[in-house]
């Protein structure tokens, strides 16, 4: 039995009111799209089908390596929107799930149970509904007295008594494609001129065959997104989630509540998230780290038993045993070697700290690579552009850079230098090399002794 997936993301998503395609809207610091895309995935080694319309340049582009498109020109509705994924699957699926692009919290297991009830059961159409008070302006299920699915009624069409029904349409399917394609043909114009993939069901209890449903357990699955409120609903039960599957794992969050991990965080066990922190991106976390509170952390590693206390990270490497803040940032390019600590105001940029170096204080280190052990004095900064041009820092072995020392790039220092404090070094040195003054001056050779 093959199975792909058809998701139906063509449409605008007017009441977003937003110059993007809805279903690029990030959630968790991944498009809209990414999730039914990725619950495509866990469901079948098939490529999905995204049916795209507004925006479609945009979300092809983005999606490029992950699914294969049809284009809906005009959106004619979603029984239109599947009709035009017909010539990409037609005989080569026995299956096909069909789902909106804008229900991000369906499962995987959900999908997974719709599949297998489709697969046990005789008739074309399995579907998933919730029984809910609110409808959301969701089609409305309509059973015969017997119980069976008769038909599917969307909000608009729906009689007073029909709208007080409570089983909702979900608005995804599983169908066998035998019956689907064909089908889909029949369905009729509805007032509104569009064709309804929901008329899919009075079609099969015409043809007298049955329609099996499963009514989620969990009513947030079916959250459903049309708006920025939506959007922020969405977000909040998908946070929770994480935080779960986290905690879940071996990982401690001291407060969930107020703690933003996204989907792509990979955190180890027995490290520990404080409050206030938000893990972007590609972010990973070893083992036995501390993190937060008050931290930002974006697409970057940080290795295990490392500490980030109300810091701000982005696209840096922290190997293991390193310790910043409070009051770090490290930028893009920022590479901290094992056992590296950096106090407070420090601010490290495209540069590389070696293993066992210290900057407690206040200092600014821009395009630098620094070999292991250097003391870097408070308020040390490297003078990396002079206006035009960037220039880069190179600081040897065991060097100690004395309080407020300015470091006039290009600039190589040596092993072992020694800058008295408040030095301006507008020239390289040595190694092994006593340097003071403004501009600094090399005074004397050290000595075992110094
Ligand atoms: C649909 C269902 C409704 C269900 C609800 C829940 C129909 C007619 N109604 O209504 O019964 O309760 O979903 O999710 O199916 N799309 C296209 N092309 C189109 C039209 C829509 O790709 O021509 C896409 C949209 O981008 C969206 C999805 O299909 O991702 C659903 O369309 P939408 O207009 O949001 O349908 P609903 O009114 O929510
Ligand atoms: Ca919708």
């Amino acid at each position: 039995m093959t199975i792909n997936a058809i998701i139906m993301a063509a449409g605008q998503g007017t009441r977003m009111r937003s110059k993007w395609p809805k279903v690029m809207h990030p959630l968790m610091g991944k498009p809209m799209l990414s999730y039914p895309i990725d619950t495509a995935h866990a469901l079948t080694d098939e490529m999905p089908v995204v049916v795209v319309g507004y925006g479609a340049e945009q979300i092809q582009y983005h999606f490029k390596d992950q699914a294969r498109f049809v284009l809906q020109e005009k959106q004619l509705g979603t029984g239109h929107a599947v009709q035009k994924a017909e010539n990409l699957l037609n005989d080569r699926v026995d299956q096909v799930v069909i789902l909106p692009a804008d229900l991000p919290l369906l499962t995987t297991s959900t999908l997974g149970h719709l599949v297998e009830i489709q697969t046990l059961h005789s008739g074309p159409v399995s579907l998933l509904t919730i029984e809910s008070d609110s409808p959301r302006g969701f089609g409305r299920i309509i059973r015969d007295d017997h119980g069976e699915i008769q038909a599917i009624i969307e909000e608009a069409q729906a009689t007073p008594e029909q709208l007080a029904i409570k089983e909702l349409n979900v608005g995804v399917y599983c169908i066998a494609t035998d019956w689907l394609w064909e089908a889909l043909k029949r369905i009729p114009l509805s007032p509104k001129g569009e064709y309804y993939l929901t008329d899919l069901i009075a079609i099969a209890v015409e043809d007298r065959l049955s329609i099996q449903s499963h009514t989620l357990d969990n009513p947030e699955e079916a959250i459903g997104i049309n708006t920025r409120v939506h959007l922020a609903e969405a977000e909040r039960v998908l946070r929770k989630r994480i935080n779960r599957l986290c905690m879940t794992s071996g990982v401690t969050i001291i407060d969930p509540e107020s703690t933003y991990i996204e989907a792509n965080v990979r955190i180890g066990k027995d490290s520990i998230i404080w409050p206030n922190t938000f893990l972007h991106g590609d972010t990973i976390v070893g083992e036995d780290s501390v993190v937060g509170p008050n931290s930002i952390v974006r697409d970057s590693q940080i290795g295990n038993s490392c500490k980030v206390l109300s810091s701000v990270v982005e696209y840096a490497i922290l190997e293991d045993e390193v310790s910043i803040g409070p009051f770090s940032r490290l930028r893009k390019g920022a590479h901290l070697a094992q056992g590296t600590q950096l106090g407070n105001f420090g601010e490290v940029k495209n540069s590389y700290l070696g293993p066992g170096t210290k900057m407690g204080h206040f200092s600014y280190i821009g395009d630098t690579t620094i070999a292991g052990e250097v003391n870097v004095g408070a308020g040390t900064i490297t003078c990396n552009y002079d206006g035009v041009k960037k220039h880069s820092t190179e600081i040897g072995r065991g060097t100690f850079i004395g309080s407020d020392t300015l470091l006039v790039a290009p600039l190589k220092l040596g092993e072992g230098v020694y800058t008295g404090a408040g030095s301006v070094v507008t020239k390289d040195i040595p190694d092994n090399t006593l340097a003071v003054g403004m501009p600094a001056r090399a005074i004397r050779k050290l000595k075992e002794s110094d």
